[in-house]
């Protein structure tokens, strides 16, 4: 498959999700509004589509991955409309568009990020096919339970946010990163890899693949966020120099930040190599990337 035709599925599938979940919600349609809203705008879906693809390379049926990969956009919905609220980033445009709360209040958006959670986590439950184990579905929800956590993306987005206007050591950055954007992404493929029934190993070897991926994109969204505008981001740009942000950008400078990042994607290749693995979904993302950082 094609990433405009994966993109395509993702989008699909979320609106039919939201459709169907949102029905008969009389005294709470604001809510499903809301949480539509930010899901529902354009986003490049690349969790849901290296969910998708590592699904397909390790066997699995596409069409049966879809609710999982949704689930996932559907956390990423959430952690970025917390994101924006004024009391985290304070950002008023997001895919291009007033943010959540900007559209429905700080309260609605805070909710409808709660309740994304949730949602996303139903989602897997009730969609999953019959013949996957009892004991897999378990294992998945509860990566995806641990990766919208404190273990996971809440973990990463409070020591972001401690480490505002402070300067701290390359463990601490490395942390952040680690868990505010590589944790959704490992979510993401060992799902997937999960979903195939893939061996201990193999999971292994992937794991270490989506913790550099996770690590690469956030140097590649620091690296964007000093070098595009805020038309080319969709969301307002120099934001992190403005909030004061602990970035590789802030710490190595945008060169060593860029040496850093190919550096990442070099060494994926290798592991994508010793796995055997040849995915053109995952060069076209790498080279979607390497393409802006080289503005
Ligand atoms: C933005 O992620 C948040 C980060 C982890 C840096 P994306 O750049 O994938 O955002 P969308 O989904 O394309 O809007
Ligand atoms: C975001 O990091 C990580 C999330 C969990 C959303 P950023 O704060 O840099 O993301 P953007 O730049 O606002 O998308
Ligand atoms: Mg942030
Ligand atoms: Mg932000
Ligand atoms: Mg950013």
């Amino acid at each position: 498959m094609k990433f405009s035709e994966y993109k395509n599925l993702i989008q699909e599938s979320l609106k039919k999700y939201f459709d169907e979940y949102s029905k008969n919600s009389s005294y709470s349609s604001e809510i499903w509004e809301s949480m539509a809203y930010t899901t529902l705008l354009d986003g490049k879906r690349l969790r849901a589509i290296m969910c998708l693809e590592v699904a397909r390379l390790f066997g699995a049926s596409i069409k049966d991955a879809v609710p999982l990969a949704c689930s996932l956009e559907i956390m990423h919905a959430y952690s970025l409309i917390h994101d924006d609220l004024p009391s985290m980033d304070n950002d008023d445009i997001r895919r291009g568009k007033p943010s959540n709360h900007k559209v429905f209040g700080e309260a609605i958006a805070t909710l409808a990020g709660d309740a994304l959670i949730s949602f996303g986590a139903q989602l897997i439950i009730d969609k999953m096919p019959k013949y996957i184990k009892p004991e897999t579905t378990l294992d998945i929800v509860r990566d995806y339970l641990i990766c919208a956590g404190a273990k996971g993306i809440v973990a990463g987005q409070c020591a972001d946010i401690k480490a505002e206007n402070k300067k701290i050591d390359i463990e601490n950055l490395k942390y952040i990163h680690k868990y505010k954007t590589a944790a959704l992404f490992k979510c993401a493929i060992l799902i997937g890899a999960k979903f195939a029934n893939v061996n201990k190993e193999i999971l292994r070897k992937l794991e270490q693949f989506a913790d550099n991926f996770g690590i690469l994109f956030q140097i590649y969204d620091d690296i964007i966020d000093c070098t595009l505008t805020s038309y080319e981001l969709g969301k307002t740009a120099g934001k992190d120099k403005l909030e004061n942000k602990m970035t590789y950008v802030s710490v190595y400078g945008l060169n060593e930040a860029k040496n850093i990042f190919y550096s990442l994607i070099e060494k994926n290749h290798v592991i994508l190599s010793e796995l055997n693995i040849s995915s053109n979904i995952f060069n076209q993302i790498d080279n979607m990337l390497i393409e802006k950082v080289k503005r």
